[in-house]
């Protein structure tokens, strides 16, 4: 059997001190990379994260969005151009300048703005009760504290609303898998075999990695394991409403063998829906 095994260049280390300070300044480093090669949507978001933050946000035009980590805004446009009414945030202030740059048509129904989402009095300032839809797409990894963001949605929200996120996979993403590949002369036959290896899942860790292959500089990653991740929501007193795990299209390959685009049986996201219990 010949079998190579392949490391993704993520480097897991434990790193418990890693302040919020620390985190910005590589999203604002990394903002202008980021918005370029995100641009309206890449192939990852357009295939698998914005079909089902949509499927789960039901939204109805003439609503109100809070966006919380909106990156360059391209998700905001899109519920903007849905009829939604949006307050878009992200932390970096490079990030935030950047969305603002692309919006003149949205101008009037996108309000832009500077605002930690580990910082719950920052989030309860943008308005008790006045969002019908909190969304966070692709982000709750990257914060070093995720208690804030699921303290303040309750008050964010109207009684009716909800709560949408999708954040890499605890399960098979944001535990740092290594990619594999295996190859077989089956009776003359070469028979290719990807898998995932994973080392760990139960340890809550902090790594370092990347995002888009090339970005300047490797952002945090903060890996939760299920339990902690939905725990800290069903501690703020919301429940799980809705569930998604958005498959790889099949007719989808890449010529970049480690790619999660080759490995359909994964989903690298999980897209999940809350409300306010009671
Ligand atoms: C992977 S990008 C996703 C951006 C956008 N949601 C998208 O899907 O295109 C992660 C974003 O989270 C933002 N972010 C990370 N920690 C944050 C925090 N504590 N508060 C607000 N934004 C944060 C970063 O600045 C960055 O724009």
């Amino acid at each position: 059997m010949r079998a190579i095994l392949y490391r993704m260049e993520r480097m897991a280390k434990s790193n418990p001190t890693v302040s919020g300070d620390d985190v910005r300044a590589v999203w604002d480093t990394n903002a202008a990379f980021w918005d370029e090669r995100m641009g309206e949507g890449n192939a990852f978001h357009l295939q698998l994260v914005e079909p089902s933050v949509l499927q789960l946000l039901e939204l109805q035009r003439g609503e109100r969005v809070l966006e919380i980590a909106c990156g360059n805004g391209q998700f905001a446009r899109k519920l903007a151009s849905l009829g939604a009414r949006v307050t878009a945030t992200d932390f970096s202030p490079n990030m935030v300048e950047r969305a603002r740059a692309h919006t003149e048509p949205f101008n009037d129904i996108i309000d832009f703005r500077v605002v930690d989402a580990t910082n719950e009095n920052e989030l309860r300032a943008l308005g008790e009760h006045e969002f019908d839809v909190v969304v966070c797409n692709m982000a709750i990894m990257d914060m070093s504290e995720i208690a804030p963001l699921f303290h303040a949605v309750p008050r964010l929200l109207t009684p009716r609303g909800r709560f949408v996120f999708a954040t890499m996979h605890p399960c098979f993403n944001s535990n740092n898998p290594a990619f594999t590949a295996e190859s077989r002369d089956v009776e003359g036959t070469i028979v290719e075999t990807f898998a995932l290896k994973l080392t760990r899942y139960l340890s809550a860790e902090t790594s370092h990695g990347l995002a888009i292959i090339g970005q300047p500089a490797p952002q945090y990653y903060f890996h939760r394991p299920l339990h902690e991740l939905l725990g800290e929501a069903f501690r703020a007193g919301l429940v799980l409403d809705g569930l998604l795990e958005p498959r790889i299209p099949d007719e989808t390959k890449s010529a970049r063998w480690s790619s999660w685009f080759n490995f359909p049986e994964f989903p690298p996201v999980l897209a999940a829906r809350c409300v306010v219990r009671g």
